[in-house]
C-alpha cells in the first residue's frame, strides 16, 4: 500500500466545533437583525427583512433588514454627523480605538469564526487560523497608522464619508480591509455587507458599541445590490470602496462619473499558478491545495489557472489527483474539513454552468472519482480541467469555485506569455528553486502580488490590489492608506473657471512675437518621428489678440492608434535603469534651458511675457525635478510575519494618454508628461488646444535628447475629441485628463471598457507654478503601481 492509498484510508471521526456561543449571539439579537446607524441598531425604514441561510444545511440562520435608499441616507447623514468629532479627536484618541477593535476581535474570535463558517459555509479551520487573526491584525497595523498619521502623510487630509460595499468570500476580513484604514485615517464610514453574508458585519457592529466608539463612525446598512447601489449614488459620500465582481466595478465606475467621488476597486481575477520543472513539486501540489481550493475557490486571487511546464506535467497531474483524492468534504464546522460548502445555490449553478461550458470546448474533467457529496447542502466537488485551450471560456472568466483549469508551457517566455494572457491582474504564484527564473518571471508578470514558492500569503502591511480588469488602489500598506486620503489643497481648491488665455501686456510690447509666422505650423509627433496628419487637415492657432501664430495638425483617431501603437512598442524604456532616465531627464532639461528664450516668446504670443517667462522657467525646473525624483521614487521591503519579505516594487502603470490643461500650455505639458516618463511609463500626449504649436518646441528638444522613439507621443487637435478616443481606447492603461468639470465627468465614463485608471483634476484649479501643486508625489503615485513580490526569506 502507497502512502497516498494509506493516508486516504484513514478514518477521521467527526471533530465539529462547538456552535453554542455563535446561536446564543443570534437568539440575543432575536434572530431578526436591523441595520446598524448612528450606534444603535434599527428596524429598516419600509419594514423589509430577508433571511440568511447556512450553505451546508439549507438552515434559516437569521432574519436582516434590506436596506433601502431611506436607510442608506438615514446611514450617510449619521457618517456625517459623526465626521467632525471624529476628526477632532487626536491621532492617539482615535488609535486607541483601533486598538480597542482590534482587541475586542481577538476576544470574540471563536464566536465570530463560527459565526463566518456558519453564514458562509467555509471551513472553519480557516475562518478560525485564516480569517479572524488577520482582521485584528489589521485593526492592530491602522491603529499604528491612526497613531502616525500626522507625522507620516503631512498634508493629507480624510476623504470624509467613505461607502464601502463587500462580497460574500470574506465577509468580516474584507470588513476589516475597508474599515481600519478608513478609520486610522479620520473618515467614517458606511458599509454594505453581501446579502449571502451579513452576520459577521453586524457581530462587529456590538463590538463597536462594546468599545464605545462614537455612534456615527461606522454604520453597517444589510441588503442586496440595490442597497450598494444606492450607496453608490448617495451625493453625500466622498469615496465608494469596493471589492467584487468586475461587471459592479464597472457599473460603479459609470454611475459615480458624474461626481467626485474617489473610488478604488479590488475586482476579480484569473490568477496562474507557474510550475517550472525544477520546483519542489510536492510542496507546489501544496501550494496548489491552498491556491485554488481554499475557500472552495472562491477566492478572487485563487491560482485558478494551472501552467505546466511540459516535462513535469504529467508527474504533476498525478500528483494533484493524488492529492485531490486526499481532500475531506463535509461539514464546514468540522475541524478535520479541507472543503466546506458553496456560499449560494446561484454561484453553485453558476459554477457548474462554466464546468459544463468549458467541456464542451474540448476539457477534460476529473474529480475524485472516490468523493462523496454531503446529502445536503451546497457541495461542489474539487475538479480539475485538464487539456484546456487558452482561449476557453474556464481559461479566461472568473469561475470563483474549486475548479482548477492546467495548461502546459515550455519555456519562461512562454509561461509569462500564457501567465499574461488575461484581462485580469491580481496575483500569481510562481514555484521554482532557481532564484533567477522565479524573480525574472515575477518581474514580468502582470500582477499586483506575485508569490514566489509560496500562495495566498497576506498581511496588513502589504498592499493587496490589481492590475488591468483586476481593479485599481491597494488595501493594505502605505499606499492603501493613501486611497482613503486626499491632498488638503486638492480638496479644498476652487473649481477651475475657463477664463480666455490674456495677455498680461500689450503687444507692442513684445518684440519678438510681432510678426505672425505662418511658418511655425507643426506636425505630429509619433513613434519618434514628425508626422502628417491622418485627416490632412490643420487648424489655426491664433493668439491672444487674434493674430495667426501657425497651423496645427488635426489629429483623428487613426492618428491616436498609431501614437499608442508607438507607446506600446517603446515599453522597454520601462526597463531601463532609474539611473538611466534620470540622466535623459537632465539632458531633456539642459536642452530646453538652451532654447529658454526662444520658447518663452513665441509661447508669449498666447500667455503673455510674464506667464509665458515663468512657465518656461518653472518648466525647466520640474524637468530637473522630476529627473531627481527619477531614481528616488522607490519602493519598499515589507517584513510581514511569516518566513517572507514583500519587496513592494513601484511598476510604471504603462502606457497612458495625457489631456493636458488649456491654460498653461508648456508647464502644463511637462508636470503631466515628465511624472509618467520618470518612472517608466510612454505616453500619448494632447498639448493645450489653445496653444498646440508647443508641440514643435517640445519635439525639437525631445529629438535630441536621447528620448527613445515613442516614450512619448504628441498628437494635437480638437481636445474633446481626441480624449475621447483616448478613454476609449483598449490598449492604454491609464488616462490623466486635466481640464474642466465635464471633461472629467467624460472622461471617467468613457473608460469603462477596459477600466484604465483615471487622474483628473476634477475640474479643479491647480496652482501648476507651485511645487507642491504642480509637481512630485502626488503625481509620481498615479504613475506607479504596487507590485509586491513575496519572497521566502530567512530561516
Ligand atoms: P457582486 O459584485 O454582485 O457583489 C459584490 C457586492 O456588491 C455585494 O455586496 C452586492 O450586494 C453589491 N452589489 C451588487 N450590485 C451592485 C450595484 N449595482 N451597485 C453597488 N453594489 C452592488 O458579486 P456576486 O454577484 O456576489 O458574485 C458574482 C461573481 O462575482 C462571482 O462569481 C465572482 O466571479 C465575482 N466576485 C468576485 C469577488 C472578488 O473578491 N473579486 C467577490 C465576489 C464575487
Amino acid at each position: 500500500m502507497s502512502i497516498v492509498e494509506k493516508f486516504i484510508s484513514m478514518e477521521y471521526g467527526p471533530a465539529p466545533e462547538d456552535p453554542r456561543e455563535a446561536l446564543v449571539w443570534l437568539d440575543g439579537h432575536g434572530r431578526r437583525l436591523g441595520h446598524f446607524i448612528n450606534g444603535a441598531f434599527q428596524p429598516p425604514a419600509q419594514g423589509q427583512y430577508f433571511d440568511t441561510a447556512d450553505p451546508s444545511t439549507g438552515e434559516t440562520l437569521a432574519s436582516v433588514a434590506q436596506g433601502s435608499a431611506a436607510d442608506i441616507d438615514a446611514a450617510v447623514k449619521a457618517a456625517r454627523s459623526a465626521l467632525p468629532l471624529w476628526q477632532s479627536l487626536t491621532p492617539h484618541a482615535r488609535a486607541r480605538y483601533l486598538y480597542a477593535l482590534a482587541r475586542q476581535v481577538q476576544k470574540h474570535s471563536r464566536r465570530l469564526a463560527v459565526l463566518e463558517t456558519m453564514d458562509n459555509g467555509k471551513p472553519i479551520r480557516e475562518s478560525r487560523d485564516l480569517d479572524i487573526p488577520l482582521v485584528a491584525r489589521h485593526f492592530y497595523y491602522h491603529a499604528g497608522w491612526a497613531q502616525l498619521l500626522a507625522q507620516e502623510f503631512p498634508g493629507y487630509i480624510a476623504c470624509g464619508v467613505v461607502g464601502q460595499i463587500i462580497p460574500w468570500n470574506f465577509p468580516l476580513l474584507m470588513l476589516a480591509w475597508k474599515i481600519a484604514p478608513a478609520l486610522a485615517t479620520g473618515n467614517t464610514v458606511v458599509l454594505k455587507p453581501a446579502e449571502f453574508t451579513p452576520l459577521t458585519a453586524l457581530a462587529f457592529a456590538d463590538i463597536c458599541q462594546e468599545v464605545g466608539l462614537p455612534a456615527g463612525v461606522v454604520n453597517i446598512v444589510t441588503g442586496d445590490g440595490s442597497t450598494g447601489k444606492a450607496l453608490v449614488k448617495h451625493p453625500d459620500v466622498d469615496k465608494i470602496a469596493f471589492t467584487g465582481s468586475t461587471e459592479v466595478g464597472r457599473a460603479i465606475r459609470k454611475a459615480t462619473a458624474q461626481s467626485h467621488k474617489k473610488i478604488s476597486l479590488e475586482l476579480g481575477g484569473k490568477s496562474p499558478f507557474i510550475i517550472f520543472e525544477d520546483a519542489d513539486l510536492d510542496s507546489a501540489v501544496e501550494g496548489l491545495v491552498d491556491g485554488i481550493w481554499l475557500n472552495q475557490g472562491q477566492v478572487c486571487c485563487a491560482g485558478s489557472r494551472l501552467l505546466m511546464q511540459e516535462s513535469v506535467a504529467e508527474t504533476l497531474i498525478g500528483k494533484v489527483q493524488d492529492r485531490m483524492s486526499t481532500l475531506r468534504m463535509g461539514p464546514p464546522l468540522d475541524k478535520a474539513i479541507d472543503i466546506g460548502a458553496i456560499v449560494a445555490r446561484v454561484q453553485l449553478e453558476r459554477i457548474q454552468r462554466l464546468v459544463d461550458q468549458g467541456v464542451a470546448e474540448g476539457a477534460t474533467c476529473w474529480q475524485p472519482p472516490a468523493l462523496a457529496l454531503p446529502s445536503r447542502g451546497l457541495y461542489f466537488p474539487p475538479t480539475l480541467l485538464s487539456n484546456v485551450h487558452p482561449t476557453s471560456i474556464v481559461a479566461q472568466q472568473e469561475i470563483f469555485g474549486p475548479v482548477l483549469a492546467a495548461m502546459t508551457f515550455r519555456t519562461p517566455r512562454e509561461a509569462v506569455e500564457l501567465a499574461n494572457n488575461t484581462v485580469y491582474g491580481l496575483a500569481a504564484s510562481v514555484w521554482s528553486e532557481s532564484i533567477n527564473v522565479a524573480l525574472q518571471v515575477a518581474a514580468q508578470l502582470k500582477a499586483g502580488v506575485v508569490w514566489i514558492n509560496s500562495t495566498n500569503l497576506f498581511d496588513a502591511a502589504s498592499g493587496f490590489g490589481g492590475y488591468r480588469e483586476s481593479g485599481f488602489g491597494r488595501e493594505g500598506g502605505r499606499e492603501g492608506l493613501l486611497e482613503y486620503l486626499e491632498p488638503a489643497w486638492f480638496k479644498n481648491a476652487p473649481r477651475l473657471q475657463p477664463k480666455p488665455l490674456a495677455m498680461d501686456q500689450p503687444l507692442d510690447e513684445q518684440s519678438d512675437v510681432a510678426a505672425p509666422s505662418i511658418d511655425r505650423s507643426v506636425k505630429l509627433f509619433i513613434g519618434g518621428k514628425q508626422a502628417r496628419p491622418d485627416s490632412g487637415y490643420s487648424m489655426e492657432v491664433r493668439g491672444a489678440d487674434g493674430r495667426l501664430l501657425g497651423e496645427a495638425p488635426l489629429g483623428n483617431r487613426k492618428d491616436i492608434r498609431n501614437a499608442v501603437e508607438a507607446a506600446r512598442k517603446a515599453e522597454s524604456w520601462g526597463k531601463t535603469t532609474a539611473h538611466n532616465r534620470g540622466q535623459v531627464l537632465y539632458y531633456l532639461a539642459e536642452n530646453l534651458a538652451q532654447r529658454a528664450a526662444e520658447i518663452s516668446s513665441r509661447l508669449s504670443a498666447v500667455v503673455g511675457k510674464k506667464q509665458a517667462e515663468a512657465e518656461v522657467q518653472q518648466g525647466i525646473e520640474r524637468v530637473f525635478s522630476y529627473a531627481a525624483w527619477a531614481d528616488k521614487f522607490e519602493g519598499a521591503v515589507h517584513d510581514p510575519p511569516f518566513r517572507n519579505v514583500t519587496l513592494a516594487m513601484l511598476e510604471p502603470v504603462g502606457a497612458i494618454g495625457i489631456v493636458c490643461p488649456a491654460e498653461v500650455p508648456f508647464l502644463g505639458f511637462l508636470s503631466l508628461v515628465l511624472p509618467a516618463i520618470a518612472v517608466g511609463n510612454t505616453v500619448v500626449a494632447i498639448p493645450s488646444e489653445a496653444y498646440p504649436l508647443v508641440t514643435g518646441d517640445l519635439y525639437s528638444v525631445f529629438e535630441t535628447s536621447d528620448l527613445p522613439g515613442g516614450a512619448v507621443n504628441i498628437v494635437t487637435g480638437r481636445s474633446a475629441e481626441l480624449m475621447k478616443v483616448l478613454a476609449e481606447h483598449a490598449d492604454l492603461d491609464a488616462i490623466w485628463c486635466f481640464g474642466d468639470e465635464a471633461a472629467s465627468s467624460a472622461v471617467k465614463a468613457l473608460s469603462i471598457g477596459n477600466l484604465k485608471q483615471v487622474f483628473t483634476n476634477e475640474g479643479r484649479t491647480l496652482d501648476w507654478f507651485s511645487v507642491e501643486q504642480g509637481e512630485g508625489r502626488w503625481f509620481l503615485q498615479h504613475a506607479t503601481q504596487v507590485k509586491n513580490i513575496w519572497v521566502p526569506y530567512g530561516e
